[in-house]
């Protein structure tokens, strides 16, 4: 439902009138809100990024060159992405473990497209200080962090270490068959 309108009323009492006085407060307000968008659009206008820059904020790839068990690494946004086509026997695993195992509980489900279960694709930074996690080490067949030792399962979610979030799946959507874009 639509939030209700409240105008000022201008009343037409004699000076003094709580209404006029409102109104006048009210009316030198709205100037001063309007002089600061003036002001401000044009180092907003300049913040706005370049149409070059914006090009990069979207990128698309085709999942088909990354082999079963084989992961690759794209950047986006200056950020490592893995996409990793994982094996029936880590989709399993995946799929299997109790959500309340989990730090940071999300189902596999929820991090992967339906119809393409095997392919992860999450943002390779570590959720602790940033650090670029390593694949196949680690307690939890996933990826390790070997800054302060984070263990990520293969779905990307944190088992165990500092780390208090899952690697971070990006925004992105199946284009067309294999090919994927990220932003
Ligand atoms: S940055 Fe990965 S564990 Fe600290």
């Amino acid at each position: 439902m639509a939030e209700p309108v409240v105008t000022a009323d201008l009343g037409h009492g004699p000076e003094g009138d709580p209404n006029r006085r409102d109104f006048i407060h009210i009316a030198a307000g709205a100037a001063a809100v309007g002089a600061g968008v003036m002001v401000a659009w044009p180092l907003i206008n300049q913040m706005n990024p370049a149409a070059d820059t914006l090009a990069l904020s979207t990128i698309e790839f085709d999942t088909s060159k990354v082999q079963e068990g084989q992961q690759v690494v794209i950047t986006w946004q200056g950020k490592p992405v893995f996409v990793r086509n994982r094996t029936a026997k880590e989709v399993q695993e995946a799929v299997s473990t109790p959500l309340g195992d989990l730090k940071d509980p999300q189902t596999d489900a929820e991090r992967t497209k339906p119809g393409h279960e095997p392919m992860l694709v999450v943002i390779g930074s570590c959720t602790h200080l940033g650090c670029i996690p390593t694949f196949g080490s680690g307690d939890y067949g996933g990826w390790f962090c070997p800054c302060h030792g984070s263990h990520y399962d293969t779905s990307g979610r944190i088992r165990k270490g500092p780390a208090p979030l899952n690697l971070a799946v990006p925004e992105y959507e199946f284009t067309a068959g294999s090919k994927i874009k990220i932003g």
